[in-house]
């Protein structure tokens, strides 16, 4: 099967009728194309991973579940290993190894754009003018998008071997253009 964008959102699409969570789907996606783009690695393949690795957590909320049980749904729609085992690597408590450019992509993609995501939501202007050491007084502030796991931000700009700034502001950058499917605020809302 060719993994297609067009596909991947159909599949995520069926097992997911959050808003909040197709918005983190795309978040997540948008990010790791930015990465695939400056690596050039395969864009439209790192993006479909990325709308894919939450795709069952709606109807797989817990640990126990999240992301293992989802994997042979993704089999039986004719996805490849490369996608499943990419999917798969996204989950700590897993323990695989994220031993492709890819998985420690996604691996530091996922977090981070939660809360980078959830930095432009509670800003006037969303993510515009978001600068790092905003983001990272905001990571110190534990009540502050409590469900982010710190420590995974901080192991992913690691595992990119990136500043944690540079990563920050690649993300920011990365998001801004789908501003609006995340339902960030924009200067042109405000005119
Ligand atoms: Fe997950
Ligand atoms: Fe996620």
């Amino acid at each position: 099967m060719e993994v297609t964008r067009d596909k991947a959102w159909a599949t995520l699409t069926r097992y997911t009728t959050s808003e909040s969570l197709r918005r983190h789907a795309l978040a997540v996606e948008a990010s790791t194309r930015f990465y695939a783009r400056s690596f050039g690695e395969d864009e439209e393949l790192w993006g479909c991973v990325a709308l894919l690795h939450d795709f069952d957590y709606e109807m797989h909320p817990t640990l126990d579940e999240h992301p293992q049980d989802g994997a042979p749904i993704l089999r039986q729609e004719g996805y490849p290993e490369v996608v499943v085992d990419a999917v798969l690597s996204h989950a700590e408590h897993l323990a695989l190894p994220r031993d492709t450019p890819l998985k420690r992509t996604l691996f530091a993609c996922d977090e981070l754009s939660g809360f980078v995501h959830a930095c432009g939501l509670v800003r006037p202007t969303g993510l515009e003018g978001l600068e790092p050491k905003s983001v990272k007084k905001k990571l110190k502030q534990p009540s502050f998008a409590a469900g982010v796991h710190r420590d995974e931000v901080y192991a992913g700009a690691e595992l990119l071997g990136l500043e944690l700034d540079e990563h920050i502001a690649n993300v920011v950058a990365a998001l801004q253009p789908i501003a609006g499917e995340l339902g960030l605020r924009t200067t042109a809302d405000a005119a």
